[in-house]
């Protein structure tokens, strides 16, 4: 089974995906961290060197080899990847996509201390974040939404999701 993971920043798509890979004995991929590997630079870096435009390209074209393989995975994918081109629907193609739901409040909460590390939000005062976030979020949420699975975590930590997710499948 390939599993792919969507949410906004800060929902935890590493973390749970990472366990949930280790329960149902699958290798865990991480979209963010390939593209660091092949390119060797930051997404930090990719954003400030080469722009936007072209980490969206990189980040198309590896989600593509990826999805495209034959053996099963976990993955956990940018908070982004769902938005550009058509790559919702080549997920959904593809893989089994799960949402992990947060408020803008909850996102704020969790991205409050990291900012910086996040290409993103690096240029925001911290009374603009969750006005930004209100509004990314609304406009990326017709993505998210069209994943086959939609589960709000707010009350849950990465073990539960991780159940919840299994049992999803096996009603599947
Ligand atoms: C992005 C989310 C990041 C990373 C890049 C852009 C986004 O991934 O791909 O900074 O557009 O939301 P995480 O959601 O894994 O932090």
């Amino acid at each position: 089974m390939k599993i792919s993971l969507i949410g906004y920043m800060g929902s935890g798509k590493s973390t749970v995906g990472r366990l949930l890979a280790g329960k149902l004995n699958l290798p865990f991929l991480d979209l963010d961290d390939l593209i660091v590997q092949k390119s060797q630079k930051s997404i930090a870096e990719i954003f400030k060197i080469s722009g936007e435009i072209k980490f969206r390209q990189q980040e198309r074209e590896i989600l593509r080899e990826i999805l495209e393989q034959n053996e099963d995975f976990v993955l956990a994918l940018g908070g982004g990847t769902p938005a550009y081109y058509d790559n919702i629907d080549l997920i959904n193609e593809n893989s089994l996509a799960v949402y992990l739901r947060l408020s803008p409040v909850e996102i704020v909460r969790r991205l409050e201390n990291e900012t910086d590390k996040r290409p993103l939000l690096s240029h925001l005062k911290p009374e603009e974040i969750l006005e930004f976030i209100a509004k990314h979020l609304f406009e990326r949420r017709p993505y998210y939404e069209k994943a086959k699975i939609i589960l709000d975590i707010q009350q849950l930590n990465p073990e539960a999701i991780a159940e919840k997710i299994i049992t999803h499948l096996h009603s599947q």
